[in-house]
């Protein structure tokens, strides 16, 4: 593993051996006696707005021992139109590893390929891996080590942004059950699903036909960054997928609510069902470092044999 662009590119055995090192390294916080970044600068580069990512890859880069250099693309030349190529190229020459936040997976892509350092995706349009090990390690604390394995696992809102795709390819890697409920225009299009090719993820227009029997129940944003000029046009077919107390009579008992946060409440979530979880809905948001953590020490440790 020499970067992390996406959950599409790993494979199950990747992401439990993250999930696996993730556990280690949050039980050991404080304490590490290997600093695996001992030395090295990484870059966060970010054309999007961020508290959760931001703070747990600045934590994470100085717990392993590294310095974390945030870069916003507005103070760089990137925002001025220098190519993403010539940026890796300089970058790649100074630096050790870099975390981007940015709009296209291409730019992701294009940056690890001309820097030649790992590179983590910290969201795109596309994916939002680091998200999904921080969820997967959240649902191993609640429910013990694999136990996504036999569950249902339910995103209700928008079916084809970066958190459902990056849900979808978990399902399709490690082999659980995913519904995904979203309005018909907002569900994956036909190519997508052919390139998924997954009878484990289920696809509806139904909110209740997700939730029924999920044991874990995720829903993001309706507007992402990026897409807020759509505003009401977008929102108004979102309402009947909003996750109330209504919706979650239809879910498994000891079922959890999973947000990545930030949540617009009376949106996607209403403020009784946030707070009821908001234990689970902050762990996850904790576990942000160390699933990060995880990811970091394994693409240094790659870098350096
Ligand atoms: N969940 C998440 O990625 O949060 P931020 O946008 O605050 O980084
Ligand atoms: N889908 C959301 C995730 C935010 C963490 C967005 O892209 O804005």
């Amino acid at each position: 593993m020499k970067n992390l662009l996406s959950i599409e590119q790993l494979t199950g055995d990747e992401i439990r051996d993250l999930l696996a090192l993730g556990h280690k390294l949050k039980a050991e916080r404080g304490h590490h006696e290997h600093l695996p970044l001992k030395g090295q600068t990484w870059a966060l580069i970010f054309s999007k707005s961020s508290t959760r990512t931001r703070v747990s890859f600045e934590v994470g880069i100085s717990e392993l021992g590294g310095r974390p250099m945030f870069l916003s693309v507005h103070d760089i030349q990137l925002g001025r139109g220098e190519p993403v190529k010539d940026t890796a190229r300089v970058l790649g020459r100074m630096i050790h590893g870099a975390a981007i936040r940015t709009y296209g997976q291409q730019e992701v892509e294009e940056f690890a390929s001309f820097s030649g350092i790992p590179t983590i995706n910290a969201l795109t349009d596309e994916e939002h891996p680091c998200q999904i090990l921080a969820d997967l390690l959240t649902i191993e604390e609640l429910y013990g080590p694999g136990s996504w394995k036999d569950m249902k696992i339910a995103f209700v809102g928008d079916g084809d942004n970066n958190m459902s795709r990056s849900w979808m390819w978990a399902a399709k890697r490690l082999g659980f059950t995913l519904a995904i409920g979203a309005p018909t225009n907002y569900l994956p299009l036909e190519d997508f699903r052919r390139h998924l090719d997954c009878d484990n993820v289920i696809f509806t227009t139904n909110p209740v036909e997700a939730v029924r029997d999920a044991s874990v129940i995720n829903t993001d944003v309706w507007l992402s960054m990026g897409q807020e000029a759509e505003g009401q046009s977008k929102e108004k077919h979102f309402y009947p997928y909003q996750v109330n107390e209504e919706l979650l009579a239809h879910a498994a008992p000891g079922h959890s609510v999973f947000h990545c946060l930030p949540a617009y409440r009376g949106k996607e979530i209403t403020e009784d069902v946030l707070e009821r979880f908001a234990p689970v809905i902050f762990q996850e948001a904790e576990n942000r470092v160390h699933a990060q953590k995880a990811v970091l020490a394994t693409l240094a440790e790659a870098s350096k044999a």
